[in-house]
């Protein structure tokens, strides 16, 4: 027999939030795709009444559709969120990952930085032993310093070029209204010094790997199992 990947990764993550979802008095954060979609049905009834937020315009209609109201900023400070859910696009071994194939990096960066548990759901076609062997990087770009941005990539000898928008002509941009590029790397032997090479670029607002992110990885097999991996998580707010 076998499965949808995405399917399986949701039925470990429910086993993984459900009692957390549950006792939670605090913020839950919802991420962004289509693994993420299939978790949602199941834990729909435990969000009602809790105090949602969304890393994109697309999950908050998705949640709105079902009855669950999202709040559109944290509603009390420091806003630390007490589990943040999201998909990834490319997870390497040691937990680190490239996200935004959804174009809602941003957000949802801010959301897993500001999140005491982060919860990542990934069929097991997303895991690489290398990062950008899959996928490209995208970086959110301020409009106005997109050509100043990839020239500068280009210097570098770095491939990349505006995603192009379903539904309209031009680049993608982003619900926090900047430009998505997606650089094609090729493997990344080093993401922690690429990803300090595209910030250190004026005019990158934040790029797609997320190093240190991870608390627990929930991976859907073909084989209708999942596994739950734990990470030591580094990256996270002061406040937390
Ligand atoms: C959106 C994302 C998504 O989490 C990522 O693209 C995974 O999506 P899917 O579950 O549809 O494969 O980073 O910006």
């Amino acid at each position: 027999m076998s499965c949808d990947t995405k399917d399986a990764a949701a039925e470990g993550a429910l086993s993984l939030v459900r009692d957390l979802i549950k006792s939670s008095g605090g913020l839950i954060g919802i991420g962004t795709g289509s693994t993420v979609a299939r978790l949602l049905p199941k834990v729909v009834e435990l969000l009602k009444g809790k105090r949602v937020l969304s890393s994109s315009l697309s999950t908050a209609s998705l949640l709105a559709s079902m009855g669950i109201d999202v709040i559109s900023y944290p509603a009390s400070y420091p806003p630390v969120i007490e589990v943040y859910i999201d998909g990834a696009d490319e997870v390497s071994p040691d937990g680190n990952m490239i996200k935004g194939g959804g174009g809602a990096l941003l957000g949802e960066k801010i959301l897993a930085y500001s999140s005491e548990l982060n919860v990542f759901v990934v069929g097991e076609e997303k895991l690489s032993d290398l990062l950008g062997t899959r996928r490209p990087v995208p970086i959110e770009v301020v409009p106005e310093s997109y050509p100043y941005v990839l020239s500068s990539l280009k210097a570098l000898r770095l491939n990349a070029s505006a995603r192009q928008s379903n539904g309209k002509m031009g680049p993608t941009v982003s619900d926090w209204r900047g430009i998505i590029v997606d650089v094609y790397t090729g493997p990344i032997k080093d993401p922690r010094s690429l990803e300090a090479t595209l910030r250190s670029i004026p005019g990158v607002v934040e790029t797609g790997l997320f190093i240190g992110y991870a608390d627990y990885i929930v991976v859907g097999r073909r084989a209708c199992s999942y596994d739950i991996l734990s990470f030591r998580r580094s990256a996270k707010a002061p406040y937390i």
